[in-house]
């Protein structure tokens, strides 16, 4: 009673107004699937099917799966989420239809002196690593993360990399907030780190000499083709051909994070599939002896040749992909193989599920990369196998990064072998996020 003399009863009624409305904007979103008698867990209002994740994302895409077949609805927050594992709709919505409806993603406004002998090591090496090759590659510039632990690109990248999760639930919860973090100055991201790679990248850019003189790396070629920024006239009336200093700079940084962490997470996988498969092991050592000269540089020929890497390189990353789920936002409702996917909708493939689903691998669980061999291999379902993506928007830097993983494992195997030791995890426990719940530890030791 006492509270209830708190407020006057017009203010009551406009509270629970208020409440009645905020409840409906939190479940209004949640009956599409049901109208569209698609099955799925039970959203809760606001969160929608968020909570789940605490299961873990493969045990509950899984578990999913078995409930419902292969299609079922989920909410990230308010928003809907088709999950599909049939290779036919996913090969409409990835490749047929990927420039018609569904173009876009989701949119939020030194070894050998490292160890001389018998020791234990994680993989730590191999994130800077690729980190030294895609500036050296990509923009010319010799960084030495490797050796320096404190190089200022690696440690900015971390900061990046390390960010918060919780702007990103709330901004899905209640897009309008993003307005609200600008008067509060919430980053999502640090900024001082961002502004440190993009003026990094600037005068990288600036540093860049006439063409004639310069590499033809990616951003000697991004810098032929500048236009200044005055011909952007709207962001609908674009020229079809050049690109501003600004989409240089930020095209050059989503290349530095499109590889740093995907690569180097890649080759750990693989270098811990190796350590747990000596026998996989013996035959790559067994092709690198045979193929490569060892005191002479690496040649492109030579990588290229190593056909049993390229298979242990497919299976590890068949057996744990470094992306376990790919999306795309529908832009138009449309019907696809009778299943009418609703504009707004993010069609998402659990890829982790696909590749190990005994309708299109045999034995899926074991680690067998002959299953890859081009003469006497299993016949692989192009849309059920995917750890660079599919179709036109698939991974721009497959072929780099494939040869630079092919090119560290090819050097390090030639000199090292690959174990397991006390500390390593096996199997890998995996968080929520598919990310190893503690650093993956193995031995790396000098071959005689
Ligand atoms: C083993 C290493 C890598 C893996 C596993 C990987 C995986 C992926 C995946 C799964 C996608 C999404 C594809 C899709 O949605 O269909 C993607 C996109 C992308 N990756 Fe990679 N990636 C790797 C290395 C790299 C490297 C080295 C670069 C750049 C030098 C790069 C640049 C990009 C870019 C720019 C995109 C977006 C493409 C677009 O939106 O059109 N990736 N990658």
């Amino acid at each position: 009673m006492f509270v209830l003399n708190f407020f006057s009863a017009t203010t009551w009624t406009l509270l629970a107004l208020a409440f009645a409305l905020l409840l409906l904007y939190g479940i209004w979103p949640h009956s599409i699937f049901k109208k569209l008698k698609i099955p799925g867990p039970r959203p809760l209002p606001f969160i929608g099917t968020l909570a789940s994740f605490r299961k873990g994302l493969i045990s509950f895409d899984r578990e999913c799966q078995a409930k419902y077949g292969d299609v079922w609805g989920l909410f990230d927050a308010r928003t809907p989420v088709l999950m599909v594992t049939d290779p036919e709709i996913i090969k409409t919505v990835m490749v047929k239809d990927c420039y018609s409806t569904f173009t876009n993603r989701r949119l939020i406004d030194s070894l050998k002196d490292k160890s001389h002998s018998k020791q234990e090591q994680y993989p730590q090496f191999v994130a800077p690593y690729s980190l030294d090759v895609v500036t050296s590659a990509s923009f010319s510039v010799e960084s030495n993360a490797i050796n320096d632990p404190d190089d200022p690109i690696n440690t900015h990248i971390k900061k990046i990399l390390n960010f918060s999760l919780w702007p990103f639930f709330l901004l899905m919860v209640f897009p309008f907030c993003g307005r609200l973090f600008e008067l509060l100055r919430i980053e999502l991201m640090p900024r001082l780190s961002l502004d440190y790679l993009y003026n990094i990248i600037k005068s990288f850019k600036d540093q860049h000499g006439p063409e004639e003189s310069s590499r033809a790396d990616f951003l000697q070629v991004m810098k032929q083709n500048e236009i200044p920024e005055t011909d952007i006239k709207s962001e609908h009336d674009q020229p079809s051909k050049g690109l501003t200093e600004r989409e240089i700079l930020s095209q050059a940084l989503i290349f530095i994070f499109g590889g740093y962490e995907t690569t180097s997470t890649t080759l750990t996988y693989i270098l811990y599939n190796l350590a747990t498969n000596p026998d996989a092991l013996q035959t790559l050592h067994e092709e690198i002896d045979a193929k490569l000269p060892r005191d002479a540089p690496l040649r492109y020929e030579d990588v290229v040749g190593l056909e049993y890497l390229d298979q242990v390189l497919s299976e590890s990353q068949r057996l744990i992909p470094t992306a376990p789920r790919l999306e795309r936002a529908c832009k138009k409702t449309v019907q696809v193989h009778g299943l009418t996917i609703p504009e707004g909708t993010l069609v998402t493939i659990p890829v982790h599920l696909m590749h190990k689903d005994p309708r299109f691998w045999s034995s899926p669980e074991l680690f067998r990369p002959e299953r890859f061999s081009k003469d006497g291999g299993e016949e692989v379902n192009p849309y059920a196998y995917m750890p660079f993506g599919l179709g036109p928007r698939n991974c721009v830097g497959m072929r780099y990064a494939v040869l630079t993983m092919k090119t560290v494992l090819a050097r390090l195997l030639q000199n090292y072998t690959v174990e397991t030791c006390k500390d390593t995890v096996i199997p890998i426990e995996f968080n929520w996020i598919l990310q190893p719940k503690t650093p993956i530890k193995l031995k790396f030791v000098p071959r005689q």
